[in-house]
């Protein structure tokens, strides 16, 4: 006789995992990138959409964003030219290939840091990652772009990327 008891406990045991694995996650497990530390690139570059992590381009993307800020896909995200520099220099040190940080190995695998996309969503990796994600749910109204990463990922503003 088959026993109600047992898909219960089933069940806890997944949940169970996924405490598990989500509690290496929130102690900078598997997938966090650092975020915007310095409060002018924050508010600089957090106003219009969420303030990238550096370490997911590479420094060279980084630059050459900078130095088109008037033509910032489409926008215009010009800056006085002192802050545009100490920005620069922010993201330049904290980026994928300057940072050494482990993950973003990952992120930017099959590209060459020279010649780096400049969004991140045009990275292969990110691409290969989000590849699941269906049609209706980029359009969706809460999340309309790919660039809307805290609309999918709620920790994206402190830098995790679990799902
Ligand atoms: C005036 C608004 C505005 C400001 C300020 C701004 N951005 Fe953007 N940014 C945009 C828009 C619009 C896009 C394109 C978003 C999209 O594709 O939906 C974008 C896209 C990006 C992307 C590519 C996202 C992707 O698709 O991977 C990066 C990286 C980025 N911005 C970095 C920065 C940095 C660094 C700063 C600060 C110097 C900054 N942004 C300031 C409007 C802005
Ligand atoms: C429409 C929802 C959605 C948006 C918007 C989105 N993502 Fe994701 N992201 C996902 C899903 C779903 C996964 C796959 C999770 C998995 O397979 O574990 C994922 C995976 C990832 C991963 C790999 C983490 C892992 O667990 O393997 C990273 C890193 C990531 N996203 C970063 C970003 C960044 C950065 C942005 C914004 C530029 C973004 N995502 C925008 C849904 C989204």
């Amino acid at each position: 006789m088959k026993t109600p008891t047992r898909p219960l406990a089933i069940g806890l045991l997944v949940v169970a995992f996924f405490a598990l694995v989500l509690g290496r996650a929130q102690a900078g497990g598997s997938h966090y990138f650092p975020p915007v530390a310095d409060p002018v690139v924050k508010e600089e570059c957090g106003s219009c959409h969420l303030a990238f992590a550096p370490s997911m381009l590479p420094a060279s993307s980084w630059q050459r964003m900078m130095d088109k800020l008037k033509n910032h896909f489409g926008d215009d995200a010009s800056l006085d030219p002192a802050v545009a520099a100490k920005i620069t220099e922010y993201l330049v040190n904290n980026a994928a290939d300057t940072g050494g940080r482990r993950h973003s190995d990952k992120l930017l695998r099959g590209v060459s840091a020279s010649n780096a996309p400049l969004r991140i969503t045009e990275l292969p990796k990110w691409v290969k990652e989000h590849r699941k994600v269906p049609d209706w749910e980029w359009k969706h109204k809460d999340v309309r772009t790919k660039a809307n990463c805290a609309a999918c990922h709620s920790d994206a503003e402190r830098g995790y990327y679990e799902d």
